[in-house]
């Protein structure tokens, strides 16, 4: 589809005309052959210059193989990450060429397309891709349907605090409809908002109790732990695995999991729903571990080892009672549980 004099849209890729020629990414499995059919129609007998790959995850950048078939002399450009990745997943040499960020590279015919490196948007070797003189700006995953991207928040307000300084006319993403006018500000706005939630979420002391309880011992100890937390001051979830639905775990800045021990394995609700921790969003949080069991003791002990593997940061080690808890045990629990709440709220 022709989207201006010089640009044209292939799917998820975009064929930019000057004197030179570059198509900015290519197409997921299965759209290869379209692509490069729609590349031959666009360019007749005309030669592919320059394939620029904004980021090299698969679904823009599997077609790239069957674009070099047809144009071998065609130069590859990616970030240094992007073409150490390319290397691996091509099974052919191919000429390459670093994109530097703030590099341009002109096609002539009144177009230059500078690189602005986007760290982590989606992947870590992406960038964007700006034509200066149209104020054009090719953004991959970056304002594309189906990506939020918030899982690196940091690098979301640095790239879009340096986009923002640009004089941006149109936006063109992978997926979803072409931005203009005041639809781009809009596009700003949205993930300004986003960003706004997290630093809410960030400043805000939030801890997760999941938990599961066959017999009552284990929820007795949750609810004791609750009753800690909150009068310590953490707004606290309480959430029993196996009846209630599960909220999203990784808004909350420490999570608190517990579980009887049931033939020598944890509950499988809580395990599954542990599942669901990010391991970038979570990285370094606190979290600790508790149970009641009979004799041997495990369920605590696996849940401790799943939060470690995912990067979460232990207070300590898990807490266990024997069957009920003792007084003894609800005195040392509560002891635990406001050093616990200290160390989330410093
Ligand atoms: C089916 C079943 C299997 C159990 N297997 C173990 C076990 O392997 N090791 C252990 O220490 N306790 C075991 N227990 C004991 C429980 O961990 C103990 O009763 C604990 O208090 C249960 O916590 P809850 O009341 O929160 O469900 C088992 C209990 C049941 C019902």
């Amino acid at each position: 589809m022709q989207i201006s004099e010089n640009i044209y849209r292939i799917g998820g890729a975009y064929l930019v005309i000057g004197d030179k020629t570059a198509l900015i990414d290519t197409a997921p499995r299965g759209g290869e052959s379209a692509l490069v059919h729609e590349i031959e129609e666009i360019l007749r007998d005309r030669q592919l210059d320059y394939v620029i790959l904004n980021h090299t995850e698969p679904n823009r950048s599997h077609g790239l193989s069957a674009v070099l078939e047809r144009y071998p002399d065609a130069e590859v450009m990616a970030t240094v990450a992007g073409i150490r990745n390319l290397k691996e997943m091509q099974s052919r040499p191919f000429r390459e060429r670093a994109a530097k960020d703030n590099a341009v590279l002109e096609l002539g015919n009144g177009i230059s397309l500078r690189f602005i490196i986007t760290p982590n948007l989606s992947w870590p070797d992406s960038m964007v891709t700006y034509e200066e003189n149209s104020g054009t700006i090719f953004t991959c995953d970056l304002f594309s349907d189906g990506e939020n991207l918030m899982t690196y928040p940091d690098y979301v307000e640095n790239a879009l605090k340096r986009l923002s300084e640009l004089k941006i006319t149109a936006v063109m993403p992978a997926e979803g409809d072409i931005l203009r006018g005041t639809d781009i500000q809009k596009a700003f706005d949205i993930y300004g908002e986003l960003l706004d939630k997290h630093r809410e979420q960030e400043k805000n002391k939030t801890a997760l109790i999941l938990y599961s309880s066959h017999y009552g011992a284990t929820r007795e100890m949750a609810e004791c732990i609750r009753g800690e937390l909150e009068s310590a001051g953490v707004t606290v979830t309480m959430c029993g695995a196996d009846e209630d639905t599960v909220p999203n775990i990784n808004t909350f800045s420490a999570i608190i999991a517990g579980t009887g021990t049931y033939e020598r394995g944890a509950s499988e609700s809580v395990m599954r729903a542990l599942c669901g921790v990010n391991a970038v969003l979570m990285r370094h949080k606190p979290f600790f571990t508790f149970g009641s069991h009979g004799w041997s003791g495990e369920g605590a002990n696996i849940l401790h080892a799943m939060l470690v593997s995912l990067g979460m940061k232990p207070f300590s080690k898990p807490f266990t009672s024997i069957f009920n808890m003792s007084d003894e045990t609800r005195e040392r629990l509560k002891r635990h549980t406001r050093k616990f709440a200290e160390f989330i709220l410093n």
